[in-house]
């Protein structure tokens, strides 16, 4: 199940400021992750991802949805787009759109999303004033396969954080991001290792399939978790 030497061919999809592309990037230039990025596609054209990719040497395309019919039209030429890159892997880092079913069914088990929640918990959007407002005591963020279901498909990996008196939407996001690019790049490192897989809608880890999320330590491995983190 270990790939060969090459590389993993990544591509990102992201609407936004794109931190997440950018510790990918890092870790590549650092010599941690046998990738490269094969292109980066947004829907926003004025995207600040789009310019740190460009700025790293990246193609970029941007696919602003105006001008097309409907949402299965944008998707279908979006993914035409990203499948022209060649990619092993399609990260969602960032990206705000919904992606309908038969790009989903497409691209099955090579489609992942980081989404900032312990998933199940906080699907969709606002997840840290979600959190607030539930008074969870932990928070944090999960990498998962994209499913039709909205942040609903098999989790890979999770980071924790604490959610402190005093925080606020801001001051939680920022706790949770700093924990979002180490858990993308761990993820990320199981891909090009050949190490994860998904086999009848689950995660399968070392040819074993898992049945709670890895775990995001404080050293930055992912490990099995604990009865205790249940
Ligand atoms: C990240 O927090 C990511 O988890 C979140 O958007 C942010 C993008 O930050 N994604 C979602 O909310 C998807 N539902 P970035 O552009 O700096 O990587």
């Amino acid at each position: 199940m270990e790939r060969a030497a090459r590389p993993l061919r990544v591509a990102v999809l992201a609407s936004g400021r794109g931190s997440n592309l950018q510790a990918v990037l890092g870790a590549i230039s650092a010599g941690r992750l046998g990738a490269t990025v094969v292109g980066v596609f947004s829907d926003k054209a004025r995207a600040p991802v789009l310019e740190r990719a460009r700025a790293a040497g990246i193609t970029t395309r941007a696919l602003p949805p105006t001008g097309f019919a409907h949402r299965l039209a944008f998707d279908a030429a979006m993914f035409d787009a990203v499948e022209e890159a060649a990619p092993d892997l399609v990260v969602c880092a960032g990206y705000m759109r919904l992606i309908s079913e038969p790009q989903v069914t497409r691209m099955a088990g090579r489609l992942v999303n980081i989404h900032p929640s312990l998933l199940p918990a906080f699907k969709g959007l606002h997840t840290h004033r979600q959190a607030l407002d539930a008074g969870v005591t932990r928070h944090g963020a999960s990498v998962h396969y994209v499913t039709p279901e909205l942040d609903g498909g098999p989790v890979i990996a999770q980071a924790r954080v604490p959610v402190l008196a005093g925080d606020d939407p801001q001051t939680l996001s920022d706790r949770v991001l700093a924990r979002e690019h180490p858990l993308l790049v761990e993820t990320l490192r199981l891909f090009a290792a050949g190490r994860v897989a998904l086999a009848d809608d689950h995660v399968v880890v070392d040819g074993s399939p898992i049945h709670v999320p890895l775990q995001l330590d404080p050293d930055n491995a992912l490990t099995p978790a604990s009865l205790s983190d249940i």
